[in-house]
């Protein structure tokens, strides 16, 4: 057997293998986003019109689908293949005024208001010398940002945001391991700290459209994220109390930065642009909305991330779990 035939033959078997593991995952349909996971778990019920007739003809698609053949451009539909197969209906999602959801990073049902009358200018007190501590780690962390980026905010918010989607997904992390680990329930503090770092991904998804991150800036992200990630998994081990009142004190100057922001917005100094796409769909902002209020948006969710990190802190400090304390659920 000589080496072509070889090459050829590991060649199927991982196609094989990848349209196997492609079916858990989203997958495109043509030029529409169609997501196939997790449609089981509740979306059915919020499905449009166009959805549900969607639903309807599946089972003539799952037929065509067995039958496709390669298109004019030479690529099969292995997607739709792979979707009937497994009996997962792929399902069209539409806005409110009936036109396409074209993301995939959200759902219809994702998507909400932000409260933006909550206090901006709540701040905790440090009670501890800990305390104090995650304060002074914040305010030094703060000040090589400040001379990396000085006041180019879209751009700074942007890689503040790749590492502010990290605290939540840690702890919820940990949290989900030791409720296996001790067979315990934990209050919802698992969804309501993986709210946190999805919305903070989402901040990142949006302010990626209004900024285009350098070759060394990407480089940096890396270095951070490996860094972060490791050394805050570290910190929630070692004291859980510390490491969400650390994250409590990064909100607050998220708040302040945002703020320092909108001045410049206001000022002209930064042009108010209109508002990303995906910004209006996720914050259900006006269609002619500006930077300016994605902005406010937010700040708002800062402020709000903050509050559930003081909360979560001030909860252990008080000698109790988080367990033991409902938690703050689609709190935004
Ligand atoms: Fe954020
Ligand atoms: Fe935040």
């Amino acid at each position: 057997m000589n080496s072509s035939i070889i090459a050829g033959s590991l060649l199927r078997q991982l196609k094989g293998q990848f349209l196997s593991n492609a079916a858990a995952g989203p997958v495109l349909f043509g030029q529409s986003p169609v997501i196939l996971y997790g449609i089981s778990l509740g979306g059915s019920r919020l499905l449009s019109t166009a959805a549900a007739e969607s639903s309807k003809t599946s089972s003539s698609d799952q037929t065509a689908a067995k039958s496709s053949k390669p298109s004019s451009t030479g690529k099969f539909k292995v997607e739709k293949e792979v979707a009937s197969y497994w009996g997962i209906e792929p399902n069209k999602l539409v806005k409110d005024d009936g036109t396409e959801w074209k993301w995939t990073s959200f759902r219809p049902w994702h998507a909400y208001t932000a409260n933006t009358s909550v206090d901006l200018d709540k701040h905790h007190d440090p009670a501890t010398f800990g305390d104090r501590m995650m304060r002074l780690t914040v305010k030094a962390l703060r000040w090589p940002t400040d001379i990396f980026f000085q006041r180019r905010y879209g751009c700074r918010a942007m890689m503040l945001e790749t590492v502010a989607a990290v605290p939540g997904m840690v702890a919820g992390l940990h949290l989900h391991l030791r409720s296996l680990r001790h067979f315990e329930h934990t209050g919802g503090w698992i969804r309501a700290l993986l709210e946190e770092a999805e919305n903070e991904r989402m901040h990142l998804m949006t302010f990626m459209e209004v900024s285009d991150p350098r070759w060394y800036e990407r480089a940096l992200v890396f270095t951070v994220q490996g860094i972060f990630f490791n050394a805050y998994l570290l910190a929630y081990i070692l004291s859980p109390r510390l490491a969400h009142r650390m994250v409590g004190y990064l909100e607050e100057e998220a708040v302040h930065s945002y703020t320092e922001y909108l001045k410049d917005l206001d000022s002209g100094k930064i042009e108010n642009v209109p508002a990303p796409a995906i910004a209006i769909d996720y914050w259900r902002l006006a269609p002619d909305a500006t930077l300016r209020d994605v902005v406010v948006a937010v700040r708002a969710d800062e402020a709000h991330h903050r509050d559930v990190n003081h909360f979560a802190s001030d909860i252990y400090y008080n000698g109790l779990a988080l367990k033991e304390v409902p938690a703050p659920l689609d709190y935004h």
